[in-house]
C-alpha cells in the first residue's frame, strides 16, 4: 500500500531517515532499516574528518530542539567503510541508503560525491546547515548562485540521482528551489533546520549550547515546514522530500497534500523511539484505508 517509485527506484515506503540522526555507523543505519524506515539519510559527510563542536551540541526546547553538532564525522573514505559493512543487510531488508554529502564548494562537493556514490542509491547535498560556519552549508544554500555551481557540478560528477537539501533561512525559497532544478537537481528535500536560535542559562547567564546557537528541529517547525514544500511544490517539476517535525502518520499525509512524495523523520524518534517508522507507516495505512485512498492520490491535493 505504501510502495512508491521516486526518481525510477522503489522503496518500500516513503519514510525516511533524515540525515544526522542515527547515521554515525553501519550498525546505527542498520538498526533505523530493521525498524521500517524506507530508506535512510547518512549522517553528512565531507572529504576530511571534523570533529565538530564543543558540547553541548543538544538541547531540548519547547516543540524540539536545538542543535549544533558542527557536522562531525570521520570524512568519506573512512565512512564508506561503515557502508561497506552493511550493504548486504541493508538488501536484504530492502532499504535504499542516501549519501549526505557536504563540502566547501563545488569541487570538494564532487569529490565527496564520487567516492561515496557507488555505496548509495542517491546523493543529498547538505547546502543548509545554518551554523557549519567557514562556507559550509547555509552559506551555499542561501546564495542562488553558489547553490547552481554545487548542483551542477554534482551532477556532471555522478550518474545518480541528486538532490538538493534547502534551508529554510531565506527571503524566498521559491527562488532557489527553481535555481537549483535550473542546475539539474532531480529532486529537492526541504527543509533543514531552522534558525539558527540560542538558549542561555539564566544560572551561568551564558548560551547552553558549546557553539552558543544551533538550528531548530521537532513539532514547532512542522508548520513552516509544510509551507515550505509547499511554496516549492508551486513552482517545481521534480520530487520534494518533505521534512519538519514529523512524528506520526497524519504529518506525513500533511506533507504530502502539500506536494511531497516521500519524507524524513529524525527528531521524532526521540519522541516515539526507533520503531517510530513502523508506526509511522501503519498510521498512514489506516487513514488511506478509511478514506479509501492512494498515496499517488494525495500529494499535491492541498493545491488549488
Ligand atoms: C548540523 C548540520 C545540519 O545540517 C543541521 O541542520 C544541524 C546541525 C550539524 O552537524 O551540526
Amino acid at each position: 500500500m505504501l510502495k512508491t517509485c521516486i526518481f525510477g527506484i522503489d522503496f518500500k515506503n516513503p519514510v525516511f531517515l533524515a540525515a544526522g540522526v542515527m547515521g554515525e555507523t553501519g550498525s546505527a543505519l542498520k538498526r533505523m532499516a530493521k525498524n521500517g524506515a524506507g530508506a535512510l539519510c547518512t549522517k553528512s559527510v565531507g572529504i576530511e574528518r571534523r570533529e565538530g563542536h564543543h558540547n553541548p551540541t543538544v538541547v531540548e526546547v519547547n516543540g524540539g530542539f536545538l542543535n549544533a553538532m558542527g557536522l562531525p564525522n570521520p570524512g568519506v573514505r573512512e565512512y564508506i567503510g561503515e557502508l561497506e559493512r552493511v550493504k548486504d543487510d541493508l538488501k536484504r531488508i530492502d532499504t535504499k541508503l542516501i549519501g549526505s554529502i557536504y563540502g566547501k564548494d563545488q569541487k570538494e562537493f564532487s569529490e565527496v560525491a564520487e567516492i561515496i556514490e557507488p555505496y548509495v542509491e542517491l546523493i543529498e547535498l547538505n547546502i543548509s546547515c545554518p551554523h557549519a560556519g567557514g562556507g559550509y552549508g547555509a552559506q551555499i544554500g542561501q546564495n542562488p548562485d553558489l547553490s547552481y555551481k554545487v548542483v551542477s557540478a554534482v551532477k556532471d560528477a555522478v550518474n545518480i540521482p541528486v538532490i538538493a537539501k534547502l534551508t529554510p533561512n531565506v527571503v524566498d525559497i521559491k527562488e532557489i528551489a527553481k535555481t537549483v532544478v535550473e542546475a539539474g537537481a532531480d529532486g529537492i528535500t526541504a527543509i533543514n533546520t531552522l534558525g539558527p536560535g540560542m538558549v542561555i542559562d539564566i544560572e551561568t547567564q551564558k548560551p547552553i549550547l558549546g557553539n552558543r546557537f544551533g538550528g531548530m528541529s521537532g513539532p514547532a517547525i512542522k508548520p513552516i515546514a509544510i509551507k515550505n514544500v509547499y511554496d516549492i511544490y508551486s513552482v517545481v517539476d521534480v520530487p520534494i522530500i518533505g521534512v519538519g517535525g514529523i512524528t506520526t502518520g497524519y504529518d506525513v499525509i500533511e506533507f504530502m497534500l502539500a506536494g511531497a512524495q516521500a519524507v524524513q523523520v529524525g527528531t521524532g524518534i526521540y519522541y516515539r523511539g526507533y520503531d517510530i517508522f513502523n508506526k509511522i507507516c501503519d498510521e498512514m495505512k489506516l487513514f488511506l484505508k478509511d478514506k479509501n485512498l492512494k498515496l499517488k492520490d494525495i500529494i499535491g491535493g492541498a493545491h488549488e
